[in-house]
């Protein structure tokens, strides 16, 4: 079981359409994968699941009462299930500070009975408690930029998080590329957006993936319609982008 976070300390780069399009592909190509909505605006659940989600049992309920990923999730579809959000969680830095409960989602992993090829952690725009908890039991990040929202300064706070994830876990947590997303034409990106994405990838110690995410309403669309991109527009240029994106990730995490 591998277990991927898409990380990135800006909002609206692409971490949840990522996230969605990434497990749907990883199921159609025959893996059974979990996904877990960390965010607390939970766009991950609202992109699978008819509102309201009001007494469907959620992450919240792993921090807060200790429940198992197994007792809290739901199927999505065949190979597909998902651990939905809860806005419960925008006050767990606070409520959830005491000792321990930066592990309790390495403790949910230790008592999942289940098993899975892909776990894919959608994780919120911060470095709080929830990004630490997915960061401890990640394998992997991927990291998805944006053109109109570059930041190198909230590149240099996720590579020192992940340096203290990693003393704390004796484990390497590898960024496994950086993911360009809404990128329109490639002449027009300046130099210094592709010198900063690259110094970027430098400071994390990874690649940039050679397949680009182009901007594209389709994404939004099949975001409303609650159909994952590759049923609701498998021929969509951006969907292409999407299929080489993940045949390079497996390439490149050897599977
Ligand atoms: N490649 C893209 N082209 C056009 N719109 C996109 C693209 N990727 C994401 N979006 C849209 O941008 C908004 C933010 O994307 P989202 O994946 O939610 O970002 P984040 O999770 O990083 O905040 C959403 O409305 C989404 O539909
Ligand atoms: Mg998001």
């Amino acid at each position: 079981m591998k277990i991927i976070s898409v990380s990135n300390v800006k909002g609206g780069v692409g971490k949840t359409t990522t996230a969605a399009v990434l497990s749907a592909g990883l199921t159609a190509r025959g893996y059974k994968v979990l996904m877990i909505d960390s965010d607390p605006q939970t766009n991950l659940t609202m992109c699978f699941m008819p509102e309201p989600t009001d007494g469907t049992p959620s992450l919240y309920h792993v921090y807060a009462e200790g429940k198992t990923l197994d007792e809290v999730k739901t199927s999505i579809k065949l190979n597909l299930d998902l651990v939905i959000g809860d806005f419960e969680l925008c006050n767990a830095d606070m409520q959830f500070l005491k000792a321990g409960r930066l592990k309790m989602l390495r403790k949910a992993f230790k008592e999942l009975k289940s098993t899975y090829d892909f776990v894919v952690i959608d994780t919120p725009p911060n470095l709080g408690i929830l990004s630490l908890n997915a960061f401890l039991v990640s394998d992997y990040i991927i990291v998805p930029m944006a053109a109109d929202s570059f930041s190198l300064k909230g590149v240099r706070l996720l590579k020192q998080t992940l340096d203290e994830v990693e003393e704390e876990t004796e484990k390497e947590v590898s960024v496994v590329g950086l993911l360009l997303t809404k990128y329109s034409d490639r002449t027009n990106v300046s130099r210094l957006l592709e010198k900063s994405v690259n110094s970027a990838a430098e400071l994390l110690n990874t690649k940039v993936f050679e397949s680009r995410i182009r901007q594209a309403t389709v994404l939004q669309e099949s975001q409303i319609a609650k159909i994952d991109l590759l049923e609701y527009a498998p021929k969509a240029p951006v969907t292409t982008d999407y299929q080489a994106f993940i045949d390079e990730l497996l390439n490149r995490i050897e599977v």
